[in-house]
């Protein structure tokens, strides 16, 4: 059986969650802001995140896929649900659960510029920088975590552990 190592409770998340929220909030006073939910992992994060956002914003989610197995990106990233609402203008801002080697954000920022954006960045709950292959910046992130597999609070392994309220260490 796999073991579970809690690496974020709840509370911790719930804290880090307002203080990034707090900092888009005074950032984007005067913006149109759009918040761009990468599906599946960032649902939760998106949840918590925009109602601890002050300021007015829309929201979409895109939906991609990197080929490859789960633990080896081969770096091609495909849209499998498109982007449902129009950021022509808009200064989007793009919820990610977890960066990891920064193909999949990058493809996603590189999208949301085709798409009219007027400013992209990125909110991240997790920075992790372990496999970092293509430069990407990270302008908000909740916790900085060095390595390993994590799951919980909408990351999942082979779709399973998205609903555990705290964030923990997978060990096969
Ligand atoms: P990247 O393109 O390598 O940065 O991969 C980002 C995507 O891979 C994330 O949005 C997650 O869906 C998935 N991923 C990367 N690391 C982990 C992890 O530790 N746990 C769960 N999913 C992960
Ligand atoms: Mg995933």
């Amino acid at each position: 059986m796999p073991e579970l190592i809690e690496v974020l409770s709840k509370e911790d998340i719930a804290k880090s969650v307002t203080d990034v929220a707090t900092a888009i909030s005074e950032d984007y006073q005067d913006a149109n802001l759009a918040l761009v939910g990468a599906l599946k992992g960032a649902f939760i994060f998106m949840a918590d995140l925009a109602r601890e956002i002050s300021v007015p914003l829309q929201l979409g989610f895109i939906g991609v896929s990197s080929y490859g197995t789960s633990s080896e990106s081969s770096g091609e990233v495909r849209v499998t649900k498109d982007l449902d609402l129009d950021v022509t203008g808009m200064d989007v801002l793009v919820v990610e659960d977890i960066v990891d080697t920064g193909v999949t954000l990058g493809f996603i920022m590189e999208y949301l510029k085709d798409r009219g954006a007027r400013s992209v960045k990125v909110c991240a709950l997790l920075d992790k920088k372990e496999r970092r292959a293509q430069e990407v910046s990270v302008d908000y992130s909740c916790h900085v975590i060095p390595e390993g597999f994590l799951v919980g609070y909408g990351l999942d392994y082979a779709e399973q552990y998205r609903n555990l309220p705290g964030i923990y260490h997978l060990k096969m």
